[in-house]
């Protein structure tokens, strides 16, 4: 939990509700947070889910941890407390563009469980699938598009998930998605498949 610095700070209502801009734009904001492995695919479903939604005309926008790493979160790193601030921050700016009625699409790896579960706490009722994008360390390593499991294997980077830091599995994902048995537009197709069911694309 991030600490209260500010004080004297009052929240000031708008006139235009959620449900209001929800009705404008036939959708209902959601935020679908994808977790797991460095290469298990995360980033890959997101944009094709992004690209369904589109052409399905949906409001949807990504949040990817390489990207937001270079601009928003460029001052954090990868220590125990500085991915819990940057999936802190993820989880609220999220939550901005949920309430503004789009459907959020994170993938970070988000390795702890507690960092999760307070973006989710944080999310109202039914604001918050979180989807395991589940592959095994053995397959990660062996796609490793960017070269980073051979470099935490040599030494090179300290602190590499799932190699010498650790990866909490979540336990109550919404969404699953083996992504050694799963093909990306399939595994994306699944996400759809639930927003469809779940009445997220429509007000
Ligand atoms: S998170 O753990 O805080 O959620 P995030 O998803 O933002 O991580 O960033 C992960 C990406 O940063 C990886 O895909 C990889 O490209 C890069 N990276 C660099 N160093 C590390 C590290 N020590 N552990 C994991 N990923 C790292």
């Amino acid at each position: 939990m991030a600490e209260q610095k500010a004080t004297n700070i009052t929240w000031h209502e708008g006139s235009v509700s959620r449900q209001e801009r929800q009705k404008l734009m036939n959708q209902k904001g959601v935020t679908v947070w994808m977790t797991g492995l460095s290469a298990s695919g995360k980033s890959t479903i997101a944009c094709i889910l992004e690209q369904m939604l589109l052409n399905r005309k949906k409001q949807a926008y990504r949040l990817d941890g390489d990207n937001i790493r270079h601009g928003l979160n460029k001052n954090l790193g990868f220590s125990a407390e500085d991915r819990a601030e940057n999936i802190r921050r993820i989880g609220e700016v999220a939550k901005l563009f949920a309430d503004a009625g789009v459907i959020a699409i994170t993938s970070f790896i988000s390795p702890y469980l507690k960092d999760r579960d307070a973006v989710r706490a944080s999310a109202g009722t039914g604001e918050f699938i979180e989807v395991y994008v589940k592959v095994s360390l053995e397959a990660a390593e062996q796609r490793d598009p960017k070269g980073l499991y051979k470099k935490a294997r040599a030494g090179q980077i300290k602190g590499f998930t799932g190699i010498d830091d650790p990866y909490e599995a979540p336990t109550k994902a919404e969404i699953v998605i083996d992504t050694e048995t799963t093909k990306p537009d399939a595994a994306a197709k699944q996400i759809l498949d639930y927003l469809e069911r779940g009445g997220y694309l429509a007000a």
